[in-house]
Formats: C-alpha cells, sequence, structure tokens
C-alpha cells in the first residue's frame, strides 16, 4: 500500500549533515548547521550545562512524573523575565501566557496554530530570506504565507525602505514574523532607529509581530540587549507573540527546549489564550519533555549560575567575531576578488556570504566544505585551524 510513496529530499540545513556524515574526506568541514564547536572543532556542553545537571542528579526528591500540558511553571516564568525582561510591566500585570514549548520550532508552531483557529487574519508575512523551515512551519499550521523585502544583495545589508513598502501594504491586521536578533540567514538586523520605524508602521496597520528568538546573546553577547526589539514593542502596551529556543545560547538543541509567550493587553485575556494553547499542545505531543526545562530553570534562578552562563555565552560569541575577522583577513592575505567585509559586519552565528549554487557546489565537490546552497556559513562551526582551508575554497571558487 506505500509502493506509491516517492522519496522526499533532505532537509536543506539538516540533509547537509547527512551529506557531511556520509562523505570519508579528512578535511571535510560542517558550515551547514547552526551548531557550535569549540576551538577543536567538537560540539560543546557548558559548564554551567554540566553543573545544573549534577545538581538536578544529587537532588533524590526529583521524580519522573508528567509535567502540566505547559510545561515547567518556573521555567515559564523565567523564560518570560529574559526575554521581556525582569521590569517588564506585561509579566508585573499579568498579561503574558508562556508555555514550554520542544525548541524554537515547537514555539513557532504552537503559536501558528493557536493563531489560526483564533486570530482573525491567517496571513503571516516572513522575510525575504528567512530560516527554510519557517515557511513550512506556518502553512502546515494552516497560515497564509506571503514575503516582505528584508535583505539587499547589492549592499549585502538591509533592504530598509523595501522592508517598509512591504510591511506599508500588507493588509491591516497581517502577522509579521521577525527574527529578535541575528537574523537567520543573513546575519543583517535593523539597527534600534529602524526598528523603531517598524514599531510604529505596525503598530498604525495592526499588524501583529511574532518574534523568533533563537540566539538571544549571540548577536551584542549580551542578553538584555539582544531583547530590545521585544522589548520595545512590548513597551507600547501592544500584543505580541515570542518564540524563545534555548538551543543555542545555552547548547541546548537535543534537549528541545523553547518557550512560546503570548503577551496580551489583559490578565484575563492571558489566562484564557493559555487555556486554548493547552487545547493545541495535548493532541499533538501531550506534555513537553522535563529534562532541558529543568536545566534551564536551574541556571536561570541561581545569581552564580546565570553569571556563569552569560561568561560562557560572551566566549562563544566572542570565538565566532574572531572567526569573521580571521576568515576576512585571510580572504584579503589571498587577493580574493570582491568585497568580503560584509564577514566583519554581519553578525551572530551566520555570514551569508553572497557565493552562489554552483559555487556552494564547487566547494563541496573540491574541498568538501559544506554549507546551505544559499551560500550560508555557520561561522560557529569554524576554527582557526580550519579558516586556511575555508579560504582557500571559497578563493578558488571565485577565481575559477
Ligand atoms: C539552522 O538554521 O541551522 C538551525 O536553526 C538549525 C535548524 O534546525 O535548522
Amino acid at each position: 500500500v506505500f509502493s506509491h510513496v516517492v522519496q522526499a529530499p533532505e532537509d536543506p540545513i539538516l540533509g547537509v549533515t547527512v551529506a557531511y556524515n556520509k562523505d570519508p574526506s579528512p578535511v571535510k568541514l560542517n558550515l551547514g548547521v547552526g551548531a557550535y564547536r569549540t576551538e577543536e572543532g567538537k560540539p560543546l556542553v557548558l559548564n554551567v550545562v554540566r553543573r545544573a545537571e549534577q545538581q538536578l542528579v544529587n537532588d533524590s526528591s526529583r521524580v519522573k512524573e508528567y509535567l502540566p500540558i505547559v510545561g515547567l511553571s518556573d521555567f515559564n516564568k523565567l523564560s518570560a523575565k529574559l526575554i521581556l525582561g525582569a521590569d517588564s510591566p506585561a509579566i508585573r500585570e499579568n498579561r503574558v501566557t508562556t508555555v514550554q514549548c520542544l525548541s524554537g520550532t515547537g514555539s513557532l508552531r504552537v503559536g501558528a496554530e493557536f493563531l489560526a483557529r483564533h486570530y482573525h487574519q491567517h496571513t503571516i508575512y516572513i522575510p525575504q530570506p528567512t530560516w527554510g523551515n519557517h515557511p513550512k512551519v506556518f502553512t502546515l499550521a494552516g497560515l497564509t504565507v506571503r514575503s516582505y523585502r528584508y535583505y539587499d544583495p547589492a549592499t549585502r545589508g538591509l533592504n530598509f525602505q523595501g522592508l517598509l513598502e512591504d510591511l506599508g501594504s500588507a493588509p491591516s491586521g497581517g502577522i509579521v514574523l521577525l527574527h529578535a536578533c541575528a537574523h537567520n540567514p543573513t546575519g543583517v538586523d535593523p539597527t534600534p532607529q529602524q526598528w523603531e520605524r517598524i514599531r510604529q508602521l505596525m503598530r498604525s496597520k495592526a499588524l501583529l509581530p511574532f518574534f523568533d528568538s533563537a540566539y538571544q546573546g549571540f548577536a551584542s553577547g549580551s542578553l538584555d540587549s539582544d531583547a530590545q526589539s521585544v522589548r520595545m514593542f512590548v513597551a507600547d502596551g501592544g500584543e505580541c507573540l515570542v518564540a524563545q529556543s534555548y538551543a543555542k545560547n545555552m547548547g541546548l538543541y537535543g534537549e528541545r527546549v523553547g518557550a512560546l509567550s503570548i503577551v496580551c493587553r489583559a490578565a484575563d485575556v492571558a489566562s484564557r489564550v493559555e487555556s486554548q494553547l493547552k487545547l493545541v499542545i495535548r493532541p499533538m505531543y501531550s506534555n513537553p519533555p522535563i529534562h532541558g526545562a529543568s536545566i534551564v530553570a536551574t541556571i536561570l534562578k541561581d545569581g552564580n549560575m546565570y553569571r556563569e552562563w552569560t561568561i560562557e555565552l560572551k566566549a562563544m560569541a566572542d570565538r565566532i567575531i574572531t572567526m569573521r575577522q580571521k576568515l576576512f583577513d585571510a580572504l584579503r592575505a589571498r587577493g580574493t576578488p570582491g568585497d568580503w567585509s560584509h564577514i566583519i559586519k554581519q553578525i551572530g552565528m551566520f555570514t551569508f556570504t553572497g557565493l552562489n549554487p554552483e559555487q556552494v557546489a564547487f566547494m563541496r565537490k573540491e574541498y568538501h566544505v559544506y554549507m546551505t546552497s544559499d551560500g550560508r556559513i555557520s561561522m560557529a562551526g569554524l576554527s582557526s585551524r580550519t579558516v586556511p582551508h575555508l579560504a582557500d575554497a571559497i578563493h578558488a571558487a571565485v577565481t575559477r
């Protein structure tokens, strides 16, 4: 009965790792998925995460009971504080409902399912380009996906005029996906002044912001600065949704830990919204896993651990910045044609190189360098040892 089933293509991002794993070359380099690696090219478990896990293991009162449908209560409260700020009036006034979800993707999906059932507009505007999974998540949740201009290939910067025009012509009430910071894949963010213009425009047209916050701490190295875009929208008293992921900033990729917050205008609304989120979650996966959320809650509620986390997070962000400089210098040293200054200007985990799909394919075939076909490279996967190899590959690709 399944013989008609056709082979599906690999995922454009996670499929890069599948191809990489099959490559026997000793010089192969995986710059596809946005996952942090050490200078030795190894995955990193933060010290503070190990400490929190030890503390959890030593606590014999801990059991493996089901969490509530909305997840771990402490985790939810602390996650809202982390993104909205400890002094957020929305939290003080109980206008925020936060539910623990399966990392960023799960939070986006639960939020989108909720909007499809309870929001009067079903069109979501996503930046062009955006994370490859966004259109699939929203379409499968029942929303209609449209895009707004975001990136200008000519300047390798923000197409601010295009963005304003496209959001300006979106129908009133439309949903708008915004990357809270460290835009994936471009590494290009609006300035605080541009964010303020975007906020004014969106509020004047009653466009509903849906933030994806997957890289808090990776743009500026400061958790608070990286949350400014979200906080700006919350400060005006209006509604918004925020999907948070702890995959990157706590290195909890496989623990699948994240949160969806919906900021409402009044406490009674938030409580009714939460009751409906439970109806979305229960038939999908019943309730979320306990371990990752317990790690996050342990770290966020302990002053010492929190400080240790911020130091380790900053070290990851700083190592990526060093890689940017090293790659830029290596290309300059080789006299590689083109202006590569965007490598040091762009922020977060990724560089949107401007390499085309043919050049990407060439680098994979001849140099065993793996990246997504849009030319995005994960700077977090690079080390001082591998920079020369990548620079050689880029140089060869653009001069052939
Ligand atoms: C990425 O863009 O590489 C990450 O967000 C990982 C993923 O799930 O695609």
